[in-house]
């Protein structure tokens, strides 16, 4: 496995394990996982704060040129994080202030071409694993191995809901059900790259299937493709 470094995609609806088994394959290839989302979000973070009326042309693309978006590891919680204009931004833009917006966010043309055009860029020397909605049809359409990943509605609220708990005990689980299926319509039925499962993706539905259990079949796919 060691030398040939490729290019994995993981694509798929809101809240299906993407990021955790892209991490958890990125740690075990010794690779680089980039969370294309938190781009979105920081994005989006940046255009509430700033009051930037996305629903006009020229003041995104204008907000877009003060935009520095980077990932930095931290060897703390082993993982990269984002920063926005040289803040850490990782945890602000998991709130759902953030949340409740940032579908609409990605569904803008000149804020795709943006956050597209700098994964393209991570992905030159391959070795990389990020995630996404648009990664195996848009971003790396020759990526050598694209997951597609889905869950059940209700293992997916659950999952969302147990998250964002831990840091906002009083969210409800109708809050959390609301938006995951808003994210999902909105990412699936936007002009712009929607979600779609590429002709040439694995599926995965891990509803019923442990991270350990995920990772495994992961990982035989890889060996398959080096
Ligand atoms: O993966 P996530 O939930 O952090 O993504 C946040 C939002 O960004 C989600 O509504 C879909 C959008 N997104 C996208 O349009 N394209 C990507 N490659 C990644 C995320």
């Amino acid at each position: 496995m060691a030398t040939k470094k490729i290019i994995i995609t993981i694509d798929g609806w809101s809240s299906c394990g993407k990021s955790t088994l892209a991490k958890q394959l990125a740690e075990k290839l010794n690779y680089v996982y980039i969370d294309s989302g938190a781009m979105y979000r920081a994005i989006t973070l940046y255009f509430l704060r700033n009051h930037v009326d996305w629903t006009d042309q020229k003041e995104v693309l204008s907000a877009l040129t003060n935009i520095q978006l980077e990932f930095h590891y931290n060897e703390n919680s082993a993982q990269s994080e984002m920063y926005l204009n040289g803040e850490n931004v990782e945890y602000v833009i998991r709130d759902l202030v953030v949340a409740e917006k940032v579908s609409e966010v990605a569904a803008i043309r000149e804020v795709r071409t943006f956050a597209v055009k700098q994964q393209q860029a991570m992905g030159k020397k391959k070795g990389i694993v990020m995630d996404g909605r648009d990664i195996g049809t848009v971003v790396f359409p020759n990526a050598e191995l694209k997951i597609f990943m889905t869950a059940d509605n209700a293992v997916r609220v659950e999952r969302r809901f147990k998250e964002l708990y831990e840091k906002n005990p009083n969210i409800t689980l109708e809050e959390v059900k609301n938006n995951l299926e808003m994210r999902d319509y909105i990412d699936s039925h936007r002009e712009v790259s929607p979600l779609r499962q590429a002709t040439d993706a694995i599926v995965l539905d891990n509803s019923h299937i442990s991270m350990e259990g995920q990772l495994k079949m992961a990982l035989g796919w890889v060996k398959e493709k080096l």
